[in-house]
């Protein structure tokens, strides 16, 4: 046995983590169903470093030396049990098996426990960047146990990612804790995206230039605090002509935008955990509304565009309130996603270290971005921020940008630009910095229809009122 980490199921993210851990001087067993895909990663990479081929799970686990530590990169679901259920009997006590797909966390939760009954180490470990990532230093979620990462760190840590000398890759947490952090980057990654996409839509509708025209602007935020790995690409598609028509690529491809499930796992969670992430389930459902052909087209039937055009006098004041209206509600974003892996922690046990979370995401990840540095700032200077909105940069940012989000909303709803996830992120800010919410009329309703009791805010305890009653009499509940 010679090989020190294995990987199995060789498409493309699984070849591109091989070649990575390989590249960084790790000797790598290989294993794929079809050994084709084995035998050609060898051919075409083979004199990028060492790789142990092999054609069965039984030699593949035989080239590994202990404790073993084989990395499965198979669809998330039925493929990914399959797997395990192969491997479990060629393994022995101590063993790790790493699942670096897109798991749902409750499912990681599940396998870990199952392989810890028999000895085994179960890491589900989030992993981001795409391709690319994979290849030359992705972001690196990993949970499972701490005495699994001792085997696992120093390998981890020197494929991932490094900003300022220091790796995008730590120990979330036990059992599920990786791929939880993973599912909120998505969320995030969901709401991001939306909300650079409605940027781009207004920036459109109101200076009504080209594609490659609003490239330009993006590329110049790309140098600000907006600067990201998102903002750079935004900046790069708009850019990109269709060959076969010429036409902006953006304007050929249809306008439905599709998602494998990350986006409503953590909405789903969200819901069940009670944390309001407004900004990521209206970017989830921007997405679904999207795809709703029907009532679309009917819609436009129903209700056809005025034909008006919108007027922006000054042009450069009406770009930097875009600007900072993203800026704002991307950091409305970030704070929900944030608020969200600390209430799973508490949920789950999980101790997860948000500060620890920003670093992991500073390099390599999708949503990987200059101010990631700030959130860890804010997170390691005060680990109980109640949220990140009022960590003093981003409480100065954001009032900085109030005027201008106030605006581009306001215009939005005013000449009928859809900006969903901008107007649920303000809407958000103005709720939690209301000195009072109408939920207090809420209770009184519930109470009124069924006697669901409300507290005062004079006196402690829970109360009804007599509704049906001539006088209406309050009691103690
Ligand atoms: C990453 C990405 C990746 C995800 C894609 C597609 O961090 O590298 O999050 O894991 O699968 O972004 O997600 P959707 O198909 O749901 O948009």
């Amino acid at each position: 046995a010679t090989a020190q980490i294995g990987v199995t199921g060789l498409a493309v993210m699984g070849r591109n983590l091989a070649r990575n851990l390989a590249r960084n001087g790790f000797t790598v067993a290989l294993h794929n169903r079809s050994p084709e895909r084995t035998r050609s990663l060898v051919a075409e990479h083979g004199d990028e470093g060492t790789f142990v081929p092999t054609e069965s799970l039984a030699d593949f686990v035989a080239a590994l030396e202990r404790p073993r530590a084989v990395i499965i990169m198979v669809k998330a679901g039925g493929p990914t049990d399959a797997v395990i259920d192969e491997l479990v009997p060629l393994l022995e006590e101590g063993d790790i098996i790493i699942d670096c797909g897109n798991a749902h966390f409750a499912d990681t939760r599940r396998r870990e426990e199952a392989l810890r009954t028999k000895g085994l180490h179960f890491v589900g470990t989030g992993v981001s960047g795409g391709e690319e990532g994979a290849l030359w230093g992705p972001s690196i979620m990993p949970g499972g146990s701490a005495e699994s990462y001792r085997k696992l760190g120093p390998i981890f840590e020197k494929i991932a990612a490094q900003v300022d000398g220091e790796p995008c890759c730590q120990h979330v947490g036990p059992d599920g804790a990786g791929h939880f952090v993973k599912m909120v980057h998505n969320g995030i990654e969901y709401a991001d995206m939306q909300l650079i996409a409605e940027a781009y839509d207004l920036l459109r509708a109101g200076l009504g230039a080209t594609p490659s025209e609003l490239a330009e602007i993006f590329r110049e935020w790309n140098s600000g605090e907006l600067e990201s790995f998102l903002i750079e690409i935004t900046a790069d598609v708009l850019a990109h002509t269709d060959a076969a028509t010429g036409e902006a690529f953006v304007d050929v491809v249809q306008d439905r935008a599709e998602q494998k499930g990350t986006g409503r796992w953590t909405v789903q969670i969200a819901l069940d955990l009670g944390i309001p992430i407004t900004g990521i389930a209206e970017a989830t459902f921007a997405r679904s509304l999207s795809g709703h052909v029907d009532q679309r087209e009917a819609a436009v039937r129903a209700f056809p565009d005025s034909g008006e055009k919108w007027q922006v006098a000054d042009r450069e004041a009406f770009i930097e309130d875009v600007r900072r209206a993203l800026l704002a509600s991307k950091i409305v974003a970030y704070a929900q996603g944030f608020d969200q892996i600390r209430a799973g922690s508490a949920e789950y046990d999980w101790g997860i270290d948000l500060g620890g979370t920003a670093t992991i995401w500073r390099g390599g990840c999708i949503i990987r971005a200059r101010f990631l540095d700030r959130i860890k700032q804010a997170y390691d200077e005060q680990p109980d921020l109640p949220t990140l909105l009022v960590a003093p940069w981003f409480a100065d940012t954001v009032r900085d940008g109030v005027p201008s989000w106030r605006r581009v909303v306001a215009e939005s709803a005013r000449v009928g630009v859809p900006a969903p996830a901008f107007a649920s992120s303000l809407a958000y800010f103005d709720a939690l910095r209301a000195q009072r919410l109408p939920a207090a009329l809420i209770q009184g309703l519930r109470d009124n229809f069924g006697a669901h009791t409300y507290r005062r805010v004079d006196r402690d305890g829970s109360f009804h009122t007599l509704w049906a009653t001539p006088d209406r009499a309050e009691t103690p509940a």
